[in-house]
C-alpha cells in the first residue's frame, strides 16, 4: 500500500464512526514546507459537532506515527520520509513503466474520436491539436484501466465536395493534382469561391454536383474517391511523422450518407421535426438555434451524419463513454447533437473535448487562404531546427537523424499539450525547441542526462539507517509518489496538461538536486540512494512522455 493510502486508513480509524472512508480528503498543502499532506477538517465539523481545529487535534493525538501541525482547521502531516522513500523507490524499481497504472476504468469502454482531417484540405494545426490531445487521452485511458477504441472520422462528405468536383471539371488538371494533391485541390476550392462572388450561379452548380454524389452518380463518385485517396496518402505522411500508426476505425462522414435518411425518418416519426422554408429542422427551444437535419433539396447535413454515426458506434462498441476531440469552435454543434439525441430518447454519455486555437504572433494560425504551410512542413521546420541545435551540441551523436526527429516532433506535441486544452496556445518555433524552460526538449534532455548517469548504479541494497534525506532529494521522491494521482486526475478532467506540467516539475526538481549534490561519491550507500532516485526519475519521465505521445531518446 502506498503511504497516502496508509494515511487515509489511519485517519479513517479515528473518524470511522462519523465518516465514510471515501469522504476523507487528503490535499496538498499550499507550500511544501507546511507539510507533505494536508487534511482539511471543516467538512467533518457538522457531523462531529466540533470545531475544525478540535478535529485536527483529535487526529493528531491519535496518529502518533506522523508529525502533525494543526493550523486553521487543517491537520498538516509530515510523513516518515525514510519509510516513504524506501517504499516508493522499491515500488518503481519493481513495477518499472507500469508504475502509476490504475484500474479506475474497470474495463469500461471508451470510444475516442480524434484527428478527423477534411479530405482535399490540408491537415491543419487544429487537427494537430485534436490528434495530440486524442492520442494522449487514449494512452491515459488505457493506463487507468479503460478499454479504448479510436476513430478517425474523416471529413469526406458535404456540399464542399460538390463544389470541388465542379471546380476540378472546369479548371482542374490531372497531372497537377497528382503531383501535389492537397495544394492543387485547395487552389481549385479557393478559385471556386472567388469566381462565385461575381458569378453566384456557381453555387447552384456546386449543389447540383453534391446532389449527384449523394445519388451515387458514377462520375461524381469516381472523382470524389480519387480526391480522397490522394488526400489520405498525404495524411499518412503526417501520421508517420507523429508516430501514430493506427486508429481502430477510419470510417468517415460519407459512410453515413444512407443511414442519414433513416435518422431523418426516425426523427420525423417521433414527431420531433418541422418544415421551415423547405428544410427539415428540430426545434431546440426558445433562444436556441434549431438543428437543420435536411436541406430543402433533400441532402443531409453534418449533424445528421453525426447522429447516424453515433447510433452506429453505440451498436458497434456498446461504449460507456464517447469522447469527441474537436475544437471549441464546434461547441454549438455538439450541444445540438446532444439535445437532438436526448429528444430522440438516447441518453448516451457523450462529451465534447474542446480545445483552443493555435496562435502565431497572437493571431489565429490557419491553413486557410493557403498562407500558412501544411502541418507536414511545420513539423519538418521543427525537425530542421532540432537538427541545427543537436549538430551544435552533440555532433557525434549515435542515431542522430532518429533523435533529431524525436526532438523536433516532441517539441511540437509538448507545446500542444502543456497548457490546459481550452486555452489558446502560441506557436513559436524558437521557443518550443529551447532546451531550457517548459519544453519537450528540456524533459527529453533531462531524461537523456539521467540515462548516462545511472550507468554507475551498482544495484546494492541501501541501508536507510545511514541516510539523511535532504530537501532536494525529498522533493524528487515526493513527486515520484504523486504520479499515479496525476494520471487519474488527468483522466477525470480529460486534461493531458496535468501530466505535462508534472513531468516539467519533476525534471526541474531533479535538476536542482543534480546541481546541488554530487551523485558519484565515496559513500557507496548514499551514491546508490541518489542513483536510484535518478533511475526512478528516468522511468517516470519516460513513461510521462509516452503517455503524451512523445519519444524519449536515451542520448541527445
Ligand atoms: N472533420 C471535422 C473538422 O475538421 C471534425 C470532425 C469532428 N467530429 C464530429 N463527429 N463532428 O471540422
Amino acid at each position: 500500500m502506498d503511504i497516502k493510502e496508509q494515511l487515509k486508513n489511519d485517519v479513517y480509524e479515528v473518524l470511522k464512526d462519523y465518516v465514510k472512508k471515501e469522504d476523507i480528503i487528503i490535499e496538498k498543502p499550499k507550500m511544501r514546507q507546511m507539510g507533505d499532506y494536508a487534511l482539511p477538517c471543516f467538512t467533518y465539523s457538522k457531523i462531529l459537532k466540533k470545531s475544525p481545529n478540535d478535529i485536527a487535534n483529535l487526529i493528531k493525538e491519535n496518529l502518533k506515527n506522523y508529525e502533525i501541525n494543526v493550523i486553521n482547521g487543517y491537520a498538516n502531516v509530515f510523513i516518515n520520509k525514510k519509510d516513504f522513500s524506501k517504499n516508493i523507490l522499491n515500488k518503481i524499481l519493481l513495477d518499472k513503466e507500469n508504475y502509476g497504472s490504475s484500474n479506475i476504468g474497470n474495463n469500461k469502454k471508451i470510444v475516442i474520436e480524434y484527428s478527423s482531417p477534411n479530405v482535399a484540405k490540408p491537415f491543419g494545426v487544429g487537427h494537430l491539436r485534436s490528434t495530440a490531445i486524442g492520442e494522449a487521452l487514449k494512452n491515459i485511458c488505457l493506463k487507468t484501466g479503460y478499454k479504448v477504441y479510436t476513430i478517425n472520422y474523416l471529413g469526406d462528405y458535404g456540399t464542399q465536395f460538390g463544389k470541388l468536383i465542379y471546380a476540378y471539371k472546369k479548371w482542374g488538371n490531372e497531372e497537377e493534382v497528382k503531383k501535389n494533391p492537397i495544394v492543387e485541390l485547395k487552389k481549385l476550392y479557393v478559385k471556386f469561391h472567388e469566381e462565385a462572388i461575381t458569378n453566384p450561379s456557381l453555387e447552384d452548380e456546386g449543389r447540383k454536383w453534391f446532389k449527384k454524389l449523394a445519388e451515387n452518380d458514377s462520375e461524381a463518385l469516381e472523382l470524389w474517391n480519387w480526391f480522397k485517396e490522394e488526400s489520405i496518402k498525404e495524411y499518412e505522411k503526417t501520421y508517420n511523422l507523429l508516430g501514430i500508426n493506427k486508429f481502430d476505425s477510419y470510417i468517415g462522414e460519407s459512410y453515413y450518407k444512407d443511414a442519414c435518411n433513416e435518422v431523418v425518418k426516425e426523427i420525423e416519426q417521433k414527431g420531433l421535426s418541422k418544415i421551415s422554408e423547405g428544410a427539415t429542422i428540430v426545434d431546440l427551444g426558445e433562444d436556441k438555434v434549431p438543428a437543420i437535419i435536411k436541406k430543402s433539396d433533400g441532402t443531409t447535413l453534418y449533424i445528421t451524419r453525426d447522429i447516424a454515426a453515433l447510433l452506429d458506434r453505440k451498436k458497434t462498441y456498446d461504449f460507456d463513454e464517447m469522447l469527441y476531440v474537436v475544437g471549441t469552435e464546434q461547441k454549438l454543434h455538439f450541444e445540438q447533437l446532444k439535445e437532438v439525441l436526448n429528444k430522440m430518447g438516447y441518453d448516451y454519455n457523450i462529451t465534447h473535448i474542446g480545445f483552443g486555437m493555435v496562435l502565431q504572433d497572437g493571431k489565429k494560425m490557419s491553413t486557410r487562404g493557403g498562407k500558412t504551410a501544411s502541418l507536414e512542413s511545420l513539423l519538418n521546420d521543427s525537425i530542421d531546427l532540432a537538427r541545427k541545435i543537436i549538430d551544435e551540441k552533440n555532433p557525434n551523436l549515435k542515431n542522430k537523424e532518429e533523435v533529431i526527429k524525436q526532438v523536433g516532433v516532441g517539441a511540437v506535441i509538448f507545446n500542444d499539450l502543456k497548457n490546459y486544452r481550452i486555452n489558446d496556445i502560441e506557436f513559436k518555433l524558437e521557443d518550443i525547441l529551447k532546451f531550457e524552460g517548459e519544453t519537450g526538449p528540456y524533459v527529453q534532455y533531462t531524461h537523456a542526462r539521467i540515462n548516462s548517469l545511472i550507468k554507475n548504479m551498482n544495484n546494492i541494497n541501501i541501508n536507510y539507517d545511514l541516510i539523511n534525506i535532504n530537501e532536494y532529494e525529498w522533493n524528487v521522491l515526493f513527486s515520484l509518489g504523486e504520479f499515479k494521482d496525476v494520471i487519474v486526475k488527468s483522466k477525470l478532467n480529460y486534461d493531458p496538461s496535468l501530466i505535462a506540467k508534472y513531468i516539467i516539475d519533476l525534471a526541474q526538481d531533479f535538476n536542482k538536486l543534480y546541481a546541488n549534490y554530487k551523485f558519484i561519491i565515496e559513500d557507496e550507500n548514499l551514491m546508490e540512494f541518489r542513483l536510484q532516485i535518478a533511475y526512478c526519475t528516468k522511468i517516470i519521465l519516460k513513461e510521462g512522455m509516452r503517455l503524451l505521445g512523445i519519444n524519449a531518446p536515451d542520448e541527445m
